[in-house]
């Protein structure tokens, strides 16, 4: 038997053989949570795990006066706090020679020009080759004003075979309709060709959810019963225990709709119910992803009521911790009708998925930090062994725990011990802690690096955002024709509202209790 090659990074690598080349990173919003929390941290693990090319320079660039020293201060203790592995004092020492930091306002036309003699100097000294990736974690308003700047002071140019690379990373939220989704693509597609742009969905990068295609495709007893002849229907559940946090400016603004369904539900969805790509070409997979959200039926004007909830959380308790409502929630109006509950029952119509329901739900404040996808199988003929029309035999499910507890489980019927012909529901569960030992990477991690690697299958094409917005704006546009005052509530630490309940049991089906 071959060995297994365990050197692949990249679904590009999988495919092609691709090579991370020294690079300039620059980072807008460099003194911000995400760059702190998540960007960091990410380079300094790609960093221990000998992935990071052997040169590299980060540039953060932000409002903060901030110098280069503080800023490397700063990321030290981000890495310190956030970081899957943990400090290696050594390592850190010659790492941190690498970050920069500049401080300068995106609307003014001069933080261009610093940024670009910042950035020629750096790569003097540290004899890099000039391949650039600017990194907008920055609010959408922003945006045109980075993209402009960058073009005017000569930072960005036409992709080329004979000029280093230039990349830009655009993150999340890319609008809040189709409208404003556009005017961002156009404004950003201005400056940059489409081949240079990355949009960041972070779920996609999640290591569980790249083993959704695995799953399927790299084994021969799933795919053959993947489709609606043995499958009843599909549910897919992001629940996260905390409330709105510190994020209550953005999130009155958007709520759950928009911050999760639109963008890691759907790419959820779209994994599980996509055709095999032709290939592992970026284009390839992300064409099949794409092929979902064009047959996604619109969920429009009256519907709503029929196919979508939408609730708040009220006051309750999360694991212990006693949390006020939404609407006491210091920065929420007390009025507001922001969800930060959804569930949706829909269907993708298609030859493969004619009539069967896939059912989502997302939600803040809920019992516990929990995602899965859980498929369920058809129910066997009611004979033999579940006779018994008042004790229905429970269907085999096979559920894919995206996290916190990473892994796949299947269950199935057994034969219970003994002389009786009586069956019982078991698991097969494979964690990923107990085959892999150490966590897994971070979503960022494998982005980042997918990014310097110029491997575009994680990340989002301006097609598939549109596409997904489309869809997302006739739910939005049904919910304010209904123009709700007040909102079903759930209690925070529940499971959420009994609405969401009735949505499912309506159909004779329930949510899994995970
Ligand atoms: C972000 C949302 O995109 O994803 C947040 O804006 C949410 O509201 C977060 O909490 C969830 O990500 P994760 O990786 O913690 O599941």
């Amino acid at each position: 038997m071959r060995e297994p090659d365990q050197s692949l990074t990249t679904y590009s690598e999988m495919g092609r053989g691709q090579t991370v080349e020294p690079c300039t990173l620059i980072i807008f919003g460099g003194s911000g949570d995400l760059a702190r929390r998540k960007l960091v941290p990410a380079l300094y693990n790609l960093l221990l795990d000998g992935l990071l090319p052997e040169r590299l320079a980060v540039l953060g660039i932000g409002r903060k006066p901030l110098s280069d020293a503080t800023f490397r201060t700063s990321s030290r203790e981000g890495v310190i706090a956030y970081s899957r592995q943990s400090l290696v004092q050594s390592l850190w020492d010659r790492f941190e020679q690498s970050l920069f930091y500049l401080s300068g306002g995106i609307d003014e036309a001069a933080t261009y020009d610093s940024i670009k003699k910042r950035v020629e100097q750096i790569e003097t000294e540290l004899k890099l080759p000039g391949h650039r990736i600017f990194y907008l974690a920055i609010p959408p308003d922003s945006i045109a004003p980075a993209c402009e700047g960058l073009r005017r002071a000569g930072l960005v140019h036409a992709p080329s075979e004979s000029k280093p690379f230039c990349r830009v990373i655009v993150e999340k939220p890319i609008g809040r309709d189709l409208a404003s989704a556009r005017e961002i693509n156009e404004t950003v597609g201005r400056v940059f060709d489409e081949s240079q742009i990355f949009r960041i969905d972070h779920y996609l990068g999640k290591e569980t959810v790249q083993n959704i295609m695995v799953l399927r495709f790299a084994n021969s007893i799933f795919e053959p019963l993947w489709n609606r002849k043995y499958i009843d229907h599909a549910q897919i559940t992001v629940s996260e225990a905390e409330g709105v946090g510190t994020r209550a400016t953005y999130y009155a603004e958007t709520g759950a709709l928009r911050d999760m369904v639109q963008n890691h539900l759907l790419q959820l969805l779209c994994l599980v119910a996509m055709e095999p790509p032709n290939s592992l070409d970026p284009d390839a997979v992300r064409n099949a992803r794409i092929d979902v959200l064009r047959c996604l039926r619109p969920i429009r004007g009256q519907d709503v009521q029929r196919f979508t909830v939408r609730a708040q959380y009220s006051h309750g308790t999360v694991q212990g911790v006693e949390v006020p409502g939404y609407r006491g929630e210091p920065g929420i109006k007390p009025d507001s009708t922001t969800e930060t509950y959804v569930a949706l029952k829909l269907f993708v119509e298609n030859w493969r998925w004619a009539g069967v329901p896939f059912y989502l739900r997302t939600g803040k404040a809920m019992v516990k930090r929990a995602s899965e996808i859980a498929v369920q199988f058809k129910e066997i003929p009611q004979v033999l062994f579940n006779a018994n029309p008042a004790m229905p035999q429970a269907p085999n499910v096979l559920a894919l725990r995206i996290q916190p507890e990473e892994g796949v489980s299947f269950r199935v019927i057994s034969k219970v011990p003994g002389a009786k012909a009586q069956t019982h529901p078991v698991e097969m569960n494979f964690k990923y802690g107990d085959v892999y030992g150490a966590p897994s990477p971070e979503a960022y991690e494998r982005l980042l690096l997918d990014v310097m690697a110029g491997d575009a299958s994680l990340f989002m094409r301006r097609d598939a955002v549109e596409c997904s917005w489309a869809w997302i704006t006739g739910i939005l546009n049904g919910w304010e024709a209904e123009g709700l005052k007040w909102l079903p509530e759930y209690a925070a630490g529940s499971w959420g509202p009994v609405e969401a309940d009735r949505l499912i049991q309506t159909d004779g089906r329930a949510w899994r209790t995970l």
